[in-house]
């Protein structure tokens, strides 16, 4: 079950270790690397825990809590984030300090007293509120929609740690817990695969609350998330990383996604693609059948247009393409541009359904794309090449 570790003074990461969640969310996130459940112990002249883990999990929270204090002894249970992978072990942690006050968030309070019932010492916190624990205070940051309405940050100023849930987290399940224990690179990408996926439709949001921190004029040394690993060397370099990802400037790069009958849209998509190469721009190109969807929408997350291709097949665009395109609604990719294509036999129609999902999604339309009949010729090939020439050109810097 491990141990807990230190992060600062009496402060312990005190969460659990998923190694084999494959699908999170549901069966909507790929975490092909597992993830964590992170919950912070402060032990001070007043002891709080900052979050729970998901319920399968509870006796390996409750036996790391041992090792450190009699459970009974925790005098505050903050829950940052009501959603069950946060908040599961919550009620027998109740039953192990039932005279633990409870602080949470108004939105939080209306989920727990529905997840879980019961009636509480609950303690309804804003921003600005503060907890004196002794030496250290809990400083509460609501934090709306990062991602669920009742989301709360915690700030412990006298350490200069930020306990944000879920934001800034990755789906790692490692031995080790900090980023300087592991590749840089590789941490950002994962926490990149996160953003997209989970906070990518709250990027107004996300911009918001970092402008709002940085005129609270609080030190980050340490930020602590829920998910993954403990940022104690990088903290600027996450912080960047979400104002970079929520201001949705992009660099030149195009995501191509598509799948084919007998290969006729295929070699479209090859076709644009080359000739966004031969403009400079990087390309990243799935097949749906053979993708992971959230890998897909990482790769968007920092493009700049977004190129869906389909045949039509019974009049509609190929079940596998429609996954791709709801996520991409659902995730709101914000200042892309947009492109279908694709090829058709007896009749067209994919192209405009896939356009009406690209506008669903606020993808912006640039001009039609190419649909095909039959298979495609050397002189449409061609265009396919200008067009991508064309795009290319669009979101150069
Ligand atoms: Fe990690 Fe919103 O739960």
């Amino acid at each position: 079950m491990g141990t807990p570790a230190a992060i600062a003074e009496n402060i312990y990461w005190v969460g659990v270790v998923d190694w084999n969640i494959r699908l999170f969310h549901g069966p909507t996130l790929s975490t092909p690397y597992g993830t964590t459940y992170n919950s912070y112990l402060i032990m001070d002249e007043k002891n709080a825990l900052v979050d729970t883990v998901y319920a399968p999990f509870t006796d390996d929270l409750v036996d790391k809590l041992k090792q450190l204090i009699d459970p009974a002894r925790i005098d505050y249970l903050v829950i940052n984030h009501i959603e069950p992978d946060h908040s599961g072990a919550f009620p027998v942690i109740r039953r192990l300090c039932p005279n633990a006050k409870v602080f949470c968030s108004q939105r939080a309070l209306e989920g727990l007293k529905s997840y879980y019932g019961g009636e509480y010492d609950y303690t309804v916190v804003k921003s600005g509120d503060t907890l004196k624990l002794g030496k250290n205070t809990l400083a509460f940051i609501e934090a709306p929609m990062l991602h669920w309405p009742d989301s709360m940050f915690t700030y412990i100023p006298e350490q200069e740690l930020l306990l944000p849930n879920d934001a800034f987290g990755q789906h790692l399940a490692t031995t080790y817990r900090f980023d300087d224990e592991g590749e840089l690179e590789f941490i950002l990408g994962e926490a990149a695969k996160y953003y997209a996926n989970i906070l990518m439709p709250f990027s107004a949001q996300v911009l918001k609350k970092l402008e709002e921190v940085q005129k609270l004029g609080i030190k980050i040394k340490t930020i602590a998330p829920s998910h993954g690993l403990i940022w104690r060397r990088n903290p600027e370099a996450i912080l960047s990383a979400y104002a970079r990802w929520a201001e949705s400037k992009g660099r030149p790069k195009a995501v191509i996604a598509y799948d084919t009958m007998w290969n006729s849209t295929e070699k479209m998509a090859y076709a644009l693609m080359d000739g966004l190469m031969a403009g400079g721009a990087e390309v990243k190109l799935f097949k749906a059948s053979v993708s992971d969807r959230s890998d897909v929408m990482k790769e968007v997350l920092d493009a700049r247009a977004v190129l869906v291709g389909s045949p039509t097949m019974n009049n509609d665009i190929l079940p596998v393409v429609s996954p791709l395109l709801d996520e991409l609604v659902g995730l709101r990719p914000r200042n892309k541009i947009g492109m279908a294509f694709g090829s058709y036999g007896w009749a067209g129609g994919a192209q405009k359904i896939i356009e009406e999902r690209l506008k669903a999604a606020k993808i912006e339309l640039i001009e039609p794309g190419p649909s095909l009949k039959w298979a495609p010729a050397d002189a449409d090939l061609d265009r396919c090449r200008e067009l991508g020439k064309e795009i290319a050109r669009r979101i150069a810097d």
